[in-house]
Formats: structure tokens, C-alpha cells, sequence
């Protein structure tokens, strides 16, 4: 089912119930695209897609439980809908998690990576978003890094990023129907303003703002800090946050601009200002009202000290720019947790009305 010349219309989701995923959901489905969704769930739940519909008012579409490396079931999913484009969300994330499971965490990002584009080229779809990560610039700091930046990954989790994108940008150079739209994450974080959808992690949260929403909350006793000896102006590292709704609000901009020809285009997805994890601890102290107890501990293996993005690139291609700052972040995760004291357990209803 060959993907028509002009602007997608209905977009296969991989990863769509999680963080960002569900996100870019909301933000499709707000925009009058059709959407085909494929999930494990193996760091979600259904009931992440009920909210989404909740909040969009209509249903999801078509729901796939299933893991994009396996062939035969996501080929199935391509038999059944003519999909004009594709994107991947689907992937571990956890700088940590990955310097324990390096074999793992190639087997899903790049494995699945490879088992979706093969699939696509199956069905003649060749349009794609693809989730990267500013990890993959590793010790380049202290920054502002832009794309010409070289790639030097520290951990497991960015180098898996890199290897897709040296893959992706391959089959662009040997494929003239092949359009690749590659977006740099900094540090996404925050919530969709209904409170209804968040950053909900399995078991102990990885990334820094859950783990602070959980110790506002008193979920959690405290915060460890992973490192007070950082070359950074108070010592704790840097990153560049991102409120979720600027990240998904890019993803339907590239969406636009898959039509402005074939080839392999990537961007920075950043604000362009650094914050320190103790810049972040008393923003959402301030948003939530709360103390947020912690401890500096030692550095997490495969950290870095800064990340901090030039994003001026995607802003001059594509008008697009952040729009909310590490208040709104706060704000909107705090919400989140309030209405969502254990996350998303409890209420494990289907989308579209299944039990
Ligand atoms: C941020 C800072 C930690 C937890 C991100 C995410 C993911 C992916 C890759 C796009 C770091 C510190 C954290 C804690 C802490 N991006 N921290 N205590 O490491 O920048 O990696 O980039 O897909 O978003 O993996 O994000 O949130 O894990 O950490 O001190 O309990 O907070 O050391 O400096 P990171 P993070």
C-alpha cells in the first residue's frame, strides 16, 4: 500500500503509549490525522490511550499490541492500512539502565529500528520521523551544541541512537523515494495540561523530573544527586528541558515537512538554555510547594555534565520554536502527579471502550 505524494494523512505510532508517544497522539489526533497504533506496553499500559482519548475527544484508531521487532505481526499491520508515514518513537530511553543492559538496549533501538524500516520498504512506505537523542553528542559540552556537532556517545542508550542514524542516513543515500525527518531530543519533561497524561515510568524513575514529583509527593524519601562536582556553576550537571507539548508540537511540524523532498534532514529539538538538576529541584519546589529533600551522591557511569542545545536550525527550517519554560514543565508534571498519586495503576480500562 504505496503512501500517496502529498501530505501524510494516516500515521502509524510506534511506541504510542508512552511518554512522548502518547503525547503525539493527542497533538495527531488534534490535527485531523488518522493514527495506527503499535505498543508492547512493556513500559506503558492500555489505559495510557483511554486517556488519550479522553483528551481528543475521538478515538485513538487502530491498536496493536506488539513489539516492532517482531516482523510477521508488524507486517500484518501494513497489510491492513494504507500508512503515508511512520513515526518511531519506540525505544528504551534510560542512560543508566543501558550501561547495565548494552545488549538489550541495541536488540530494541536498532533491532527495532531495523525490523520497522524493513517492513516500511515491504509496503513501499517511505516516509519517517525518527525519536534521536542529544545524548549522542556525549561530552561535547558545555555547548550550546548544534547538529554539525560530532557524534561521541557515552553509554549504551546514545550510541544505539547514533547507530539509527547512521543506518537511516545510509538507505537515504541509496533510496530516492526515502524521506528520514531525525529529531535530536534534548531533556523532555512535563505533562499534558489536563493532568490526565504524564511521565510515568515502571517501578523507580530513571529520568529527574518524575523522581522529583515522586519525592514532592512524598512517593519517595529523597532526591540523590548524582554528582556535586560537575564543571557547572553550582556543580550539578545541565541539561536542556523541554517542555513534552513543544516536543510533540515539532514532531506534527515535521510531519509538514516530510513533502519538501527526499533525504535525511536532522534537528535539534532544545530550548537553548541549561538547567542544573538543582535549578530543576527548586523550580518544581516552587511549583509544587513542597520541599523536595536531597543528597549528592556520586555521579551516575555515563553522565555527562552538559547538554545544552542550539536549536536554531529547526527554527529556521520549520518556524518552529519552544514555547513554554521550565515553570510550565513543572506545573503541568505537578498536576499530573497530583491527579495521578500511583500513575497510571488502578483505572487499566482499554482504548476504544475495551475492557
Ligand atoms: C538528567 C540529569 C542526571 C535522575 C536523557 C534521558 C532521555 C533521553 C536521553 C531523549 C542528569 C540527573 C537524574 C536522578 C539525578 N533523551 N539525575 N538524579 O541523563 O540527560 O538522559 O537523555 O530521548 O530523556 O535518558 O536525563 O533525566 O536521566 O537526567 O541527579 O534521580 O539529572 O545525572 O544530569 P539524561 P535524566
Amino acid at each position: 500500500t504505496r503512501s500517496g505524494p502529498g501530505p501524510p494523512s494516516t500515521v502509524l505510532v510506534t511506541g504510542g503509549a508512552g511518554f512522548i508517544g502518547s503525547h503525539a497522539c493527542v497533538e495527531l489526533l488534534d490535527h485531523g490525522y488518522e493514527l495506527i497504533v503499535v505498543d508492547d506496553y512493556s513500559h506503558s499500559t492500555p489505559e495510557v490511550l483511554t486517556r488519550v482519548e479522553r483528551i481528543a475527544g475521538r478515538f485513538v484508531g487502530a491498536v496493536y499490541e506488539l513489539d516492532v521487532r517482531d516482523r510477521r505481526s508488524l507486517s500484518a499491520v501494513f497489510d491492513r492500512h494504507a500508512v503515508d508515514a511512520v513515526v518511531h518513537f519506540a525505544a528504551h530511553k534510560a542512560v543508566g539502565a543501558s550501561m547495565r543492559r548494552p545488549a538489550e538496549y541495541y536488540d530494541t533501538n536498532v533491532g527495532g529500528t531495523t525490523s520497522l524500516l524493513g517492513t516500511m520498504h515491504e509496503h513501499g512506505v517511505h516516509r519517517l520521523v525518527f525519536s534521536s537523542s542529544c545524548a549522542l553528542y556525549g561530552e561535547a559540552g558545555p555547548g550550546p551544541l548544534d547538529e554539525s556537532t560530532p557524534a561521541r556517545p557515552t553509554n549504551p542508550y546514545a550510541a544505539s541512537k547514533w547507530l539509527c542514524e547512521q543506518i537511516l542516513a545510509d538507505i537515504c543515500r541509496r533510496c530516492p523515494e526515502c524521506t528520514v525527518l531525525s529529531l535530536r531530543y534534548f531533556n523532555p519533561a512535563g505533562a499534558h495540561p489536563s493532568g490526565l497524561l504524564g511521565e510515568d515510568p515502571r517501578g523507580e524513575p530513571d529520568n529527574l523530573m518524575p523522581y522529583v514529583a515522586q519525592v514532592a509527593a512524598g512517593r519517595r524519601k529523597l532526591l540523590r544527586v548524582f554528582g556535586g562536582d560537575w564543571p557547572t556553576r553550582d556543580g550539578t550537571a545541565v541539561r536542556d528541558y523541554l517542555h513534552v507539548m513543544d516536543t510533540v508540537e515539532a514532531h506534527r511540524t515535521a510531519l509538514d515537512h516530510l513533502v519538501d523532498g527526499p533525504g535525511m534532514r536532522v534537528f535539534n529539538l532544545g530550548v537553548g538554555r541549561g538547567s542544573s538538576v538543582l535549578d530543576v529541584v527548586a523550580a518544581y519546589r516552587h511549583a509544587a510547594g513542597r520541599e523536595v529533600p536531597y543528597e549528592i551522591v556520586a555521579r551516575r557511569p555515563g553522565d555527562v555534565a552538559e547538554l545544552v542545545a542550539d536549536a536554531s536550525a529547526v527554527e529556521r527550517a520549520w518556524g518552529w520554536r519552544p514555547t513554554r519554560d521550565l515553570a510550565d514543565m513543572c506545573r503541568d508534571s505537578w498536576r499530573f502527579q497530583q491527579l495521578n498519586p500511583q500513575g497510571y495503576a488502578g483505572s487499566a480500562r482499554r482504548p476504544n471502550g475495551r475492557r
